[in-house]
C-alpha cells in the first residue's frame, strides 16, 4: 500500500468508533455516508437507507447482479444491496478494521454467504476482467488521488452493458478567497482526501474512460439536513475534543476531522461545493 493509501487507512482505523457512535449507531444501516432526505423523511437512519435505495434503483439492482461495492466502509450498504435486492456483493475497504467490523456484520445479518470482503485498493482491484454487473462507490472515490485510475479499473472488471454508480461531493467551482481556500482546504485535510474532482472533471474522465449514456443527479439539497447535523454534533463535541487532545486522549487526526465537520457545512453553505450522482454504462 502507498503513503497516502496507508493514511486514508489509518484515517478509518482510527475513527471507526466515532463514525459508529456519532453518526450511524444503528446496527441495521451502518453508513458512513449522508444519506438523502425528502419531505417524507423523518430520521438520520431513514436518510441513510434512502440514499441506499436511490443508488440501487437507478443502477436497476437486482437479484441477477454482481456488484462491486468499492470503498464498503463498513459494509453498510453491501449488506444492504444483499437483504433488499438480493444481490451477490464484494465489498472492498483499504481500513483493516473496516474489514473485520463489515465481516462480523455481515454475518449477524445473515447474509454472511452472499457478501464477501477484501483488502482491496480499487484502483488496482486484481479482479478478472468483465466480472461485475454493477460498480458502486458512496463518499469513497472521491479518496482517489486521480479519479480516473478507478474509472478505468471500474471500466475494465466490468461486463458489456454493466454500471457504474458513484455518490459523492463535488466541487462546483475553484475557490475564490483565501477563505474559500481555507474551507476547502480544511475539508480535504479532515477527511484524508487529497482533492476534490468538478463536476464536469469528474464527468469528462468518465467520457474518456469509455462509459456511455452518462447520468448526473445534484443531491445537494438532499444531504443538506445531514451536513446540518455533522455541524451540529461537531461544535457540541468540539470543546472536549479539544481538552482530550490536550491530554493526548485523542489524535490531532480527530481535530482536523472536526474541523472537517465544520468545514463541509461552510462548502456547502457558500455553493463552492455540492453533492451528486453519476451513472453511466459500459
Ligand atoms: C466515507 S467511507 C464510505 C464507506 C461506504 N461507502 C459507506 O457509504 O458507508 C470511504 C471508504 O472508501 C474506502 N477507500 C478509500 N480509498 C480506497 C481505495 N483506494 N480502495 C478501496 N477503498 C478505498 C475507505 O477504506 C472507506 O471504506
Amino acid at each position: 500500500m502507498d503513503e497516502y493509501n496507508q493514511k486514508i487507512a489509518e484515517y478509518y482505523d482510527v475513527t471507526l468508533p466515532y463514525y459508529k457512535f456519532f453518526w450511524s449507531k444503528d446496527k441495521e444501516r451502518s453508513a458512513i455516508h449522508y444519506g438523502f432526505w425528502d419531505s417524507d423523511t423523518k430520521s438520520l437512519n431513514d436518510a441513510l437507507s434512502n440514499q441506499n435505495k436511490f443508488l440501487a434503483d437507478v443502477a436497476g439492482i437486482n437479484a441477477d447482479d454482481k456488484v462491486l461495492d468499492a470503498g464498503c466502509g463498513v459494509g453498510g450498504s453491501a449488506i444492504w444491496l444483499a437483504k433488499n435486492k438480493g444481490a451477490r456483493v464484494v465489498g472492498i475497504t483499504i481500513s483493516q478494521r473496516q474489514l473485520q467490523k463489515a465481516k462480523k456484520l455481515a454475518d449477524l445479518h445473515g447474509v454472511g454467504d452472499e457478501v464477501e470482503f477484501y483488502l482491496t485498493d480499487y484502483t488496482n482491484t486484481k479482479f478478472p476482467n468483465e466480472s461485475f454487473d454493477v460498480v458502486w462507490g458512496i463518499e469513497s472515490i472521491c479518496h482517489a488521488e486521480v479519479k480516473k485510475h478507478f474509472l478505468q479499473e471500474a471500466y475494465r472488471i466490468l461486463k458489456i452493458g454493466g454500471r457504474l454508480i458513484v455518490a459523492d461531493g463535488f466541487l462546483l467551482r475553484e475557490p475564490q478567497s483565501e477563505r474559500e481556500k481555507k474551507i476547502l482546504q480544511d475539508f480535504l485535510d479532515g477527511f484524508a482526501l487529497l482533492n476534490l474532482a468538478r463536476v464536469d472533471q469528474f464527468k469528462s474522465a468518465i467520457e474518456s474512460v469509455g462509459f456511455t449514456n452518462i447520468k448526473f443527479w445534484d443531491k445537494t439539497k438532499e444531504v443538506e439536513p445531514s451536513s446540518k447535523i455533522m455541524y451540529k454534533k461537531v461544535k457540541l463535541f468540539y470543546p472536549l475534543a479539544k481538552i482530550l487532545n490536550f491530554l493526548h486522549i485523542i489524535p490531532d487526526l480527530l481535530i482536523k476531522n472536526n474541523n472537517a465537520g465544520i468545514a463541509q457545512r461552510e462548502l456547502l453553505k457558500s455553493g463552492l461545493g455540492g453533492y451528486g450522482v453519476f451513472y453511466a454504462e459500459k
